[in-house]
C-alpha cells in the first residue's frame, strides 16, 4: 500500500485550487438512476470513491461516458439489475444511495447491508423506515436489504415522515425516492448540508419538486417521471477547511480558490477565533495565514450543519496541539472517532480521550514517526501534523486519503510542502489516475 513522506517544517505558501465535493458527487450521480435520459455532471472530484460509485452504476446497467475526467454523463436507459453488490458496498458504504432511486423508479431494490465501519456502527436503519414510511415493504435477504413498492413495479406513497437523528445520506435517499413518489412528501428534521441543497437543485433540474433543501423540512410533490439534465458540483467544504488548517498549522499563508466561503462559515468563524487570519477576498476566494502572535486552545463539539462539521474535527484536533492551552473537543455525530488522537500521540501530542471527548494540551513540537492512516479525514490530520512536525514522518495506508482527497500530495507540494508519495509495488498494479486500488479498504467519511 502507498505511504506518504513528508519532512514537516516548511511554511506553506501560494495558491490551491478546491476540488468539487465527493458527498455532493455520490448522491448526484446516484439521482441519475431515476431517469432514462442522460444527466450530465461537472466538477466531479478526481478521487477513489467517485471511481467506486461509477463502478456501481455500470454494474446496475447504466452507461458512464467521461468526455473529460472531471465530467461524466450517466444514461441509466438499460437497467437489469436492481442490486448494489457487496463487493463494491463493502468499500463505499455511500453506495446505500442506490437504493432510493432504484426503488422510486422501478419498484424493486436490493443493496447489501454495509459492514462494519471503523468510525462507528453506522446503520442505515432510519433510511429504511423512511422507505417503509412511503409505503415499501423493507426486508433482509441473505444479507441484503430488499426493498418493493406498495404495488408490483409500482410507485411509492408520498407521506410525512420524522428522522429521529439528522442523517446526510439518509436525508439524500428518502428526497430522491420521493421525487417519483405519487403525491405529497415531507421531510422533518433533515439534514441540512450544503450537499442536500446541491442534490435538490439538481432533481429540480430534472423535473423533480423539491422545496426547502438547506433547510429541516423538504417538501417533495412526487412526479411521474423525471428527464435528463447538466448540473456542477459544489466545491468540497472539508478540503477548503483542510487547507486552511494547512496554512495555519504551517505558519505559511494560501489563497484557496474555486470555494464557496459560506459552506465553510463555522469552520472560518472557529479558526478566526483561535487566531488564524482569513479574508474572503471574493465570492471564491479565501486568503488564509497564521497570525504572528501564535494560536490559542478553544473547545468545539461537532454537530450536523450548519454546526461544526465531525469531518473537520480530526484536522482541528491536529491544529489544537500547535495552539496554546486546552481544548476540548466533543465528538457527537460518531462513536469511535479518535483513532487518529493515537497516531498524533506517537509524534508527541499531548492528548487525552475521555469516552467521545478528547483532551487537548498545547502546544507541542511534533515530531515525525511512523503513523498509520485509519480513516479519510483522520489521515488528513496525520499529514497536517506531519507537516508540523520536526522530522520525517511516514504515513501508512494512504489509501484512505485518496477516497476523498484529489492528489492532495501535489497540491501540498504546489505550495511549498516536502511531501511524497511512496508506491508500493507488492500490492498490486495501479488503477486509473495513480489511485491505488486495494484489496482491502473500509468505509469511512
Ligand atoms: C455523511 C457524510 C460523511 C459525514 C457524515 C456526518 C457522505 C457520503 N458522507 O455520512 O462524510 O461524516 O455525513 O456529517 O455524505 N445514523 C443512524 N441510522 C441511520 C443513519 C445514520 O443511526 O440510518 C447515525 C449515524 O450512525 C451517525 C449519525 O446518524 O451517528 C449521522 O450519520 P449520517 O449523517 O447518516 O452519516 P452519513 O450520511 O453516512
Amino acid at each position: 500500500m502507498d505511504k506518504f513522506r513528508i519532512k514537516g517544517g516548511r511554511h506553506l505558501r501560494g495558491r490551491v485550487t478546491i476540488s468539487g465535493a465527493k458527498n455532493s458527487a455520490l448522491p448526484c450521480m446516484a439521482a441519475a438512476l431515476l431517469t432514462s435520459e442522460t444527466v450530465i455532471l461537472h466538477n466531479l472530484p478526481y478521487v477513489r470513491d467517485i471511481i467506486t460509485q461509477r463502478r456501481l452504476l455500470e454494474d446496475i446497467g447504466a452507461t458512464v461516458l467521461m468526455p473529460e475526467l472531471r465530467t461524466h454523463k450517466i444514461t441509466a436507459d438499460n437497467i437489469e439489475l436492481f442490486e448494489a453488490p457487496y463487493e463494491l458496498v463493502k468499500t463505499m458504504r455511500a453506495s446505500v444511495l442506490a437504493l432510493g432511486p432504484l426503488l422510486a423508479r422501478f419498484g424493486k431494490a436490493r443493496v447489501s447491508l454495509p459492514g462494519g465501519c471503523a468510525i462507528g456502527t453506522r446503520p442505515i436503519d432510519l433510511h429504511l423506515a423512511g422507505f417503509e414510511h412511503l409505503g415499501a415493504e423493507v426486508g433482509l435477504e441473505s444479507g441484503d436489504v430488499v426493498a418493493r413498492a406498495p404495488k408490483p413495479g409500482g410507485r411509492l406513497l408520498g407521506g410525512e415522515l420524522h428522522f429521529d437523528k439528522v442523517t446526510v445520506t439518509g436525508t439524500e435517499n428518502l428526497m430522491m425516492a420521493a421525487t417519483l413518489a405519487e403525491g405529497k412528501t415531507v421531510l422533518h428534521n433533515a439534514a441540512r448540508e450544503p450537499e442536500i441543497a446541491d442534490l435538490a437543485e439538481l432533481l429540480n433540474k430534472m423535473g423533480a419538486r423539491v422545496r426547502g433543501a438547506g433547510t429541516p423540512t423538504i417538501q417533495i410533490e412526487g412526479v411521474e417521471s423525471l428527464g435528463g439534465a447538466e448540473h456542477t458540483i459544489i466545491p468540497d467544504r472539508i478540503e477548503t477547511g483542510t487547507f486552511m488548517v494547512a496554512a495555519a498549522i504551517t505558519n505559511g499563508e494560501l489563497e484557496i480558490k474555486g470555494c464557496r466561503p459560506e459552506h465553510s462559515a463555522i469552520v472560518i468563524a472557529k479558526l478566526r477565533e483561535v487566531g488564524v487570519e482569513i479574508e474572503e477576498l471574493n465570492q471564491s476566494t479565501l486568503y488564509v495565514r497564521c497570525c504572528g502572535s501564535g494560536l490559542k486552545a478553544s473547545d468545539v463539539t461537532t454537530e450536523p450543519h450548519p454546526r461544526f462539521p465531525t469531518d473537520m474535527q480530526a484536522q482541528y484536533m491536529a491544529l489544537m496541539t500547535q495552539a496554546r492551552g486546552r481544548s476540548v473537543i466533543t465528538e457527537t455525530i460518531f462513536e469511535n472517532r479518535f483513532m487518529h488522537a493515537s497516531e498524533m500521540q506517537r509524534m508527541g501530542a499531548r492528548i487525552q480521550i475521555e469516552g467521545n471527548t478528547a483532551t487537548v494540551e498545547g502546544p507541542t513540537q511534533l515530531t515525525g514517526a511512523r503513523v498509520q492512516a485509519s480513516d479519510l479525514r483522520a489521515s488528513a490530520s496525520l499529514v497536517l501534523a506531519g507537516l508540523a512536525a520536526k522530522g520525517e514522518t511516514l504515513i501508512d495506508r494512504v489509501y484512505h486519503i485518496d477516497r476523498g482527497y484529489e492528489k492532495i500530495e501535489d497540491k501540498l507540494c504546489a505550495v511549498g510542502a516536502d511531501i511524497e508519495r511512496i508506491r508500493d509495488s507488492v500490492t498490486g498494479p495501479l488503477t486509473e489516475g495513480g489511485i491505488q486500488n486495494p484489496e482491502s479498504r473500509s468505509q469511512k467519511g
